[in-house]
Protein backbone atom coordinates (compact mmCIF):
# COMPACT_ATOMS: atom_id res chain seq x y z
CA UNK A 1 0.00 0.00 0.00
CA UNK A 2 1.12 3.60 -0.72
CA UNK A 3 2.31 5.43 2.40
CA UNK A 4 1.58 8.83 3.61
CA UNK A 5 5.47 9.99 5.14
CA UNK A 6 4.12 11.59 9.05
CA UNK A 7 6.40 13.38 10.95
CA UNK A 8 5.37 13.34 14.70
CA UNK A 9 6.35 16.98 16.53
CA UNK A 10 6.22 16.59 20.63
CA UNK A 11 8.04 18.20 23.72
CA UNK A 12 6.26 16.00 26.47
CA UNK A 13 5.82 12.65 27.44
CA UNK A 14 5.28 11.15 24.37
CA UNK A 15 1.93 8.88 24.96
CA UNK A 16 0.73 9.90 21.61
CA UNK A 17 3.59 9.29 19.92
CA UNK A 18 3.70 5.68 20.92
CA UNK A 19 0.26 5.54 20.02
CA UNK A 20 0.62 6.54 16.27
CA UNK A 21 3.99 4.27 16.16
CA UNK A 22 1.81 1.30 17.38
CA UNK A 23 -0.91 1.95 14.86
CA UNK A 24 1.77 2.36 12.54
CA UNK A 25 2.87 -1.51 12.79
CA UNK A 26 -0.61 -2.29 11.07
CA UNK A 27 -0.37 -3.05 7.50
CA UNK A 28 -3.51 -1.29 7.12
CA UNK A 29 -2.70 1.94 8.56
CA UNK A 30 -1.85 4.38 5.31
CA UNK A 31 1.09 6.32 7.47
CA UNK A 32 4.42 5.59 7.91
CA UNK A 33 6.71 7.32 10.76
CA UNK A 34 9.36 9.15 9.24
CA UNK A 35 11.08 11.88 11.56
CA UNK A 36 10.15 12.90 14.96
CA UNK A 37 10.49 16.61 16.26
CA UNK A 38 11.34 17.82 19.83
CA UNK A 39 12.11 21.21 20.59
CA UNK A 40 13.68 20.30 24.35
CA UNK A 41 15.00 17.35 25.61
CA UNK A 42 12.22 14.88 26.88
CA UNK A 43 10.40 11.70 27.22
CA UNK A 44 8.98 11.73 23.74
CA UNK A 45 12.67 12.40 22.04
CA UNK A 46 14.24 9.43 24.52
CA UNK A 47 11.36 7.33 23.07
CA UNK A 48 11.56 8.27 19.43
CA UNK A 49 15.29 7.35 19.78
CA UNK A 50 14.41 3.83 21.38
CA UNK A 51 12.20 3.29 18.40
CA UNK A 52 14.89 3.86 16.26
CA UNK A 53 13.13 6.97 14.34
CA UNK A 54 14.90 9.78 12.80
CA UNK A 55 14.53 12.75 15.08
CA UNK A 56 15.89 15.78 15.70
CA UNK A 57 16.23 17.87 19.01
CA UNK A 58 16.27 21.67 18.04
CA UNK A 59 16.62 23.76 21.42
CA UNK A 60 17.41 27.07 22.13
CA UNK A 61 16.55 28.53 18.77
CA UNK A 62 13.94 31.04 17.67
CA UNK A 63 10.48 30.25 16.27
CA UNK A 64 12.30 31.21 12.85
CA UNK A 65 15.65 29.63 12.72
CA UNK A 66 13.77 26.69 14.41
CA UNK A 67 11.12 26.50 11.56
CA UNK A 68 13.65 26.68 8.89
CA UNK A 69 15.79 23.97 9.96
CA UNK A 70 12.67 21.93 10.51
CA UNK A 71 11.17 22.08 7.06
CA UNK A 72 14.43 21.70 5.58
CA UNK A 73 13.93 18.21 7.62
CA UNK A 74 10.54 17.51 6.40
CA UNK A 75 11.48 18.39 2.53
CA UNK A 76 14.32 16.04 3.04
CA UNK A 77 12.31 13.07 4.48
CA UNK A 78 9.33 13.41 2.07
CA UNK A 79 6.82 14.51 5.02
CA UNK A 80 3.25 14.83 4.15
CA UNK A 81 1.67 15.18 7.10
CA UNK A 82 3.21 16.92 10.66
CA UNK A 83 0.83 15.29 13.56
CA UNK A 84 1.42 17.79 16.77
CA UNK A 85 1.63 15.24 19.74
CA UNK A 86 2.03 17.64 22.67
CA UNK A 87 4.16 20.07 20.89
CA UNK A 88 4.49 23.40 22.96
CA UNK A 89 5.90 26.12 20.52
CA UNK A 90 3.11 27.95 18.61
CA UNK A 91 3.90 27.58 15.00
CA UNK A 92 4.49 31.16 13.13
CA UNK A 93 1.74 31.99 10.41
CA UNK A 94 4.35 31.45 7.52
CA UNK A 95 5.46 28.33 8.56
CA UNK A 96 1.80 26.96 8.59
CA UNK A 97 0.88 28.72 5.37
CA UNK A 98 3.77 26.76 3.88
CA UNK A 99 2.32 23.55 5.54
CA UNK A 100 -1.31 24.44 4.49
CA UNK A 101 -4.11 21.73 5.84
CA UNK A 102 -1.26 19.50 6.39
CA UNK A 103 -0.86 19.84 9.98
CA UNK A 104 -2.71 18.23 13.11
CA UNK A 105 -3.08 18.74 16.60
CA UNK A 106 -4.60 17.11 19.62
CA UNK A 107 -5.58 19.71 22.14
CA UNK A 108 -6.62 18.37 25.42
CA UNK A 109 -10.61 20.14 25.45
CA UNK A 110 -13.92 19.73 23.54
CA UNK A 111 -12.90 22.64 20.86
CA UNK A 112 -14.21 25.32 20.64
CA UNK A 113 -14.63 25.44 24.53
CA UNK A 114 -10.79 25.95 26.86
CA UNK A 115 -8.30 26.59 23.88
CA UNK A 116 -4.56 27.30 25.37
CA UNK A 117 -2.42 25.59 27.77
CA UNK A 118 -3.86 24.15 31.22
CA UNK A 119 -7.07 22.83 29.84
CA UNK A 120 -7.34 20.05 32.73
CA UNK A 121 -7.06 22.89 35.65
CA UNK A 122 -9.67 24.99 33.91
CA UNK A 123 -12.24 22.44 33.74
CA UNK A 124 -12.11 21.96 37.45
CA UNK A 125 -11.97 25.30 38.48
CA UNK A 126 -14.93 26.15 35.67
CA UNK A 127 -16.86 23.27 37.40
CA UNK A 128 -17.49 21.52 33.48
CA UNK A 129 -18.77 18.38 34.21
CA UNK A 130 -17.60 17.15 30.78
CA UNK A 131 -13.81 16.92 29.06
CA UNK A 132 -12.61 15.43 26.04
CA UNK A 133 -9.84 16.39 23.31
CA UNK A 134 -10.24 17.31 19.77
CA UNK A 135 -8.32 16.56 16.88
CA UNK A 136 -8.20 19.87 14.31
CA UNK A 137 -6.12 20.83 11.43
CA UNK A 138 -3.88 23.89 12.29
CA UNK A 139 -4.49 26.95 11.19
CA UNK A 140 -2.53 30.75 12.06
CA UNK A 141 -4.80 31.12 15.19
CA UNK A 142 -4.69 29.17 18.36
CA UNK A 143 -6.81 26.12 18.54
CA UNK A 144 -9.12 27.23 16.15
CA UNK A 145 -8.73 24.64 12.86
CA UNK A 146 -11.47 22.94 11.15
CA UNK A 147 -12.39 19.60 13.64
CA UNK A 148 -11.90 16.24 12.75
CA UNK A 149 -12.56 14.29 15.62
CA UNK A 150 -13.40 14.35 19.01
CA UNK A 151 -14.52 12.54 22.28
CA UNK A 152 -16.34 13.51 25.70
CA UNK A 153 -16.98 11.71 28.64
CA UNK A 154 -18.46 12.68 32.06
CA UNK A 155 -15.98 14.71 34.92
CA UNK A 156 -16.76 12.52 37.94
CA UNK A 157 -14.19 13.32 40.25
CA UNK A 158 -11.70 16.38 41.05
CA UNK A 159 -8.50 14.97 40.98
CA UNK A 160 -6.70 16.48 38.12
CA UNK A 161 -3.73 13.33 37.67
CA UNK A 162 -6.64 11.26 37.02
CA UNK A 163 -8.56 13.21 34.68
CA UNK A 164 -5.16 14.16 32.62
CA UNK A 165 -4.47 10.08 32.48
CA UNK A 166 -8.24 9.14 31.50
CA UNK A 167 -7.95 12.20 28.90
CA UNK A 168 -4.76 10.59 27.57
CA UNK A 169 -5.93 6.96 27.25
CA UNK A 170 -8.77 7.95 24.74
CA UNK A 171 -6.58 10.57 22.99
CA UNK A 172 -4.13 7.71 21.86
CA UNK A 173 -7.15 5.66 20.56
CA UNK A 174 -8.47 8.92 18.86
CA UNK A 175 -5.70 10.27 17.33
CA UNK A 176 -4.71 7.63 15.27
CA UNK A 177 -8.02 6.83 13.50
CA UNK A 178 -8.62 10.44 12.67
CA UNK A 179 -5.34 10.26 11.07
CA UNK A 180 -6.06 7.41 9.46
CA UNK A 181 -9.71 9.19 8.46
CA UNK A 182 -7.39 12.18 6.77
CA UNK A 183 -4.63 10.35 5.07
CA UNK A 184 -7.48 8.26 3.32
CA UNK A 185 -9.97 11.17 2.55
CA UNK A 186 -7.55 14.63 2.39
CA UNK A 187 -4.43 12.95 1.18
CA UNK A 188 -5.42 10.28 -1.02
CA UNK A 189 -8.89 11.62 -1.68
CA UNK A 190 -10.77 8.45 -1.44
CA UNK A 191 -13.95 9.64 -0.37
CA UNK A 192 -16.14 6.05 0.47
CA UNK A 193 -13.85 7.04 3.68
CA UNK A 194 -15.22 10.14 4.22
CA UNK A 195 -18.50 9.61 6.43
CA UNK A 196 -18.57 10.16 10.39
CA UNK A 197 -17.87 7.30 12.72
CA UNK A 198 -19.33 7.46 16.25
CA UNK A 199 -18.59 4.75 19.54
CA UNK A 200 -18.56 4.39 22.81
CA UNK A 201 -15.84 2.84 24.98
CA UNK A 202 -17.20 3.00 28.66
CA UNK A 203 -19.40 5.59 27.84
CA UNK A 204 -16.99 7.68 26.27
CA UNK A 205 -18.84 9.06 22.99
CA UNK A 206 -15.78 9.36 20.05
CA UNK A 207 -16.87 11.29 16.61
CA UNK A 208 -14.68 11.35 13.87
C1 LIG B 1 -1.91 15.59 25.26
O1 LIG B 1 -2.85 15.57 26.30
C2 LIG B 1 -2.32 16.51 24.15
O2 LIG B 1 -3.70 16.69 24.05
C3 LIG B 1 -1.70 17.82 24.54
O3 LIG B 1 -0.48 17.48 25.15
C4 LIG B 1 -0.58 16.17 25.70
C5 LIG B 1 0.59 15.39 25.16
O4 LIG B 1 0.70 14.15 25.80
N1 LIG B 1 -1.58 18.68 23.40
P1 LIG B 1 1.77 13.08 25.31
O5 LIG B 1 3.12 13.75 25.34
O6 LIG B 1 1.39 12.64 23.95
O7 LIG B 1 1.69 11.96 26.33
Amino acid sequence: MNKANLSVFASGKGSNLLAIHKASLDSDFPGQLKIVICNKFCPAFELAKSLNYETKLISNLDIKNFEIIVHKELIKQKVDLICLAGFLRILSPEFVSKWNNKILNIHPSILPLFPGLKTHEKILSSGSKIHGSTVHIVNEKLDSGKILGQFAFAVKSNNLDLLIDNIKKYENLLYPEVIKKYIWTFLFKKDKFLKYKKFHINNVVFSY
